[in-house]
């Protein structure tokens, strides 16, 4: 429409002509951020009272407000309010919606002393925020469920790995505990994300801040925010608080990945470490025995868009000048799917998790294969003032005779050991056992039962103390 701003539109009166059809298919950003529309309900209110308080809108006209918006409200989680095809965004589509309800010279009133730039700033945040908490509260789940499985495993070992080459023996209840802590860092990284986050940009305006005396703090706290921003070129424009967001997200999807890439080979024929739950398994179309770790492997696959949508963004703001660009609009629908894609794998991976059989007796059982417990003879060595250095060369000339025999280290007989070195004494057998090399690991962090005991209460005590924030 020529010369006045058209329905569902916060623009026009410049304009000789409305705009052609590729534009206005290019600018819709309704089908995603729609999504938004209780933050900007939540903050068109907050506005309505700040703009009363000083004095642009009578109280009377602020009840009606506040009335409508609360119907809209309701009427958008009941479903029955719905962007029009001529609302460019989602502030486009509220304002025709509360017009026509409350008439165009109030519903049209809303506007003053703000801008899109810095309502979408703040609704960014905000969605941003509530999201943080529900990953969080999932985060903290799927932490206790690992903690109860290294409760139920007990004192099983397992073959450690390095280079995924046999290492040293650990207790599965070590192993499993080491996916754990690293998502309780990623639930404090989103704490400390959070302080920064707890900053409103609403009242800068389109950049420069707001011309009508409102007050941005009154706003803030009513939203939920700490403080304002103290720059509204940067409130308005900076997102390196949704890339940020996003790099959590990645880390979560990676700490994901790790443990779903480990389901996927130990649940194999050839490990048979872990059996999947059927609920938690899919079937192939075509090979009847089939049971397949889909979850793990769709954890494993999501987490590379989790990477892709941190990545997709960063280079989106590389080198954008102050202050707000449209470009900005491309932080949404990355933002979204690194959400949707973490409350999707989150629940599945939790129920994967507390469903999984170990099969401990197998696991056990492979502890001391692939000569595990080399190390645990040279530490034998050291304790009897043998210099590691020639300890190394001893034990690894013992790796190498009994690989040639193809026999396991304790089952050299006591000639040959000596025969290897007079100091492979009988006695060096007493470190040739798995219980042995775990009781050695008695050091903080180490995998002997007590330490793992005393590591298991730190986390539970952790966790309990995250839960209460
Ligand atoms: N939809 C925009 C965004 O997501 C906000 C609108 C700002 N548009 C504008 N022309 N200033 O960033």
């Amino acid at each position: 429409m020529a010369g006045h701003t058209g329905e569902g539109s916060l623009w026009g009166g410049r304009f000789s002509a409305g705009p052609d059809e590729a534009l206005a298919r290019l600018s819709k950003s309704t089908h995603f951020d729609w999504r938004l529309v209780p933050y900007d309900l939540d903050a068109t209110a907050a506005h309505a009272r700040a703009l009363c308080s000083a004095g642009h809108l009578s109280t009377e006209d602020l009840a009606t407000v506040v009335a409508a918006l609360a119907t809209i409200r309701e009427d958008f989680h009941e479903g029955r309010v719905q962007p029009s095809d001529v609302d460019e965004d989602v502030h486009g589509a509220l304002e025709r919606i509360l017009i026509g309800r409350i008439g165009e010279t109030l519903g049209g009133s809303l506007r003053a002393g703000r801008s899109r730039n810095d309502q979408i700033a703040t609704f960014v945040r905000m969605y941003a925020r509530d999201s943080a908490r529900s990953i969080r509260t999932h985060l903290l789940e799927f932490a206790r469920i690992i903690i109860q499985r290294s409760e139920d495993v007990g004192d099983a070992a397992m073959p450690g790995r390095t280079h995924f080459q046999h290492a040293q023996p650990v207790l599965v209840a070590h192993y499993l505990l080491a996916h754990a802590w690293p998502l309780v860092r990623d639930i404090q990284r989103l704490d400390d994300w959070a302080s920064r986050n707890g900053v409103s940009p609403y009242g800068g305006g389109a950049l420069a801040g707001g011309g009508l005396s409102l007050d941005p703090e009154a706003i803030a706290h009513e939203l939920g925010f700490d403080a304002v921003s103290p720059n509204s070129l940067d409130g308005t424009s900076s997102r390196d608080v949704v890339t940020e967001f996003m790099y959590i997200a990645a880390q979560i999807g990676i700490d994901l990945s790790r443990l779903a890439e480990e389901v996927i080979i130990y649940s194999s024929a050839e490990f048979s470490y872990m059996t999947l739950d059927d609920a938690f398994a899919t079937g192939s179309s075509m090979m009847p025995q089939k049971k397949n770790p889909d979850i793990a492997e769709l954890t494993r696959g999501k987490s590379g868009r989790l990477i892709g949508n941190l990545t997709g963004l960063l280079a989106t703001l590389k080198g954008l000048p102050l202050a707000y660009n449209r470009d900005l609009q491309e932080d949404k629908e990355p933002l979204f799917d690194s959400v949707d894609t973490l409350l999707l794998i989150l629940p599945a991976m939790a129920g994967l998790m507390s469903s999984l059989q170990f099969n401990l007796d197998q696991m056990h059982a492979n502890a001391a294969a692939g000569f595990s417990l080399a190390t645990d003879v040279a530490d034998h060595l050291v304790r009897t003032g043998v210099p590691f250095r020639e300890a190394h060369e001893i034990v690894g000339e013992l790796v190498a005779h009994c690989e040639r025999q193809g026999i396991e280290l304790h089952e050299v007989s006591d000639e040959q050991l000596a025969g290897i070195s007079p100091d492979l004494t009988p006695d060096v057998r007493n470190s040739m056992s798995v219980e042995f090399s775990l009781g050695a690991k008695g050091g903080v962090g180490g995998t002997a039962a007590h330490q793992v005991a005393a590591q298991r209460s730190e986390l539970s005590a952790l966790i309990q103390l995250l839960d209460r924030d």
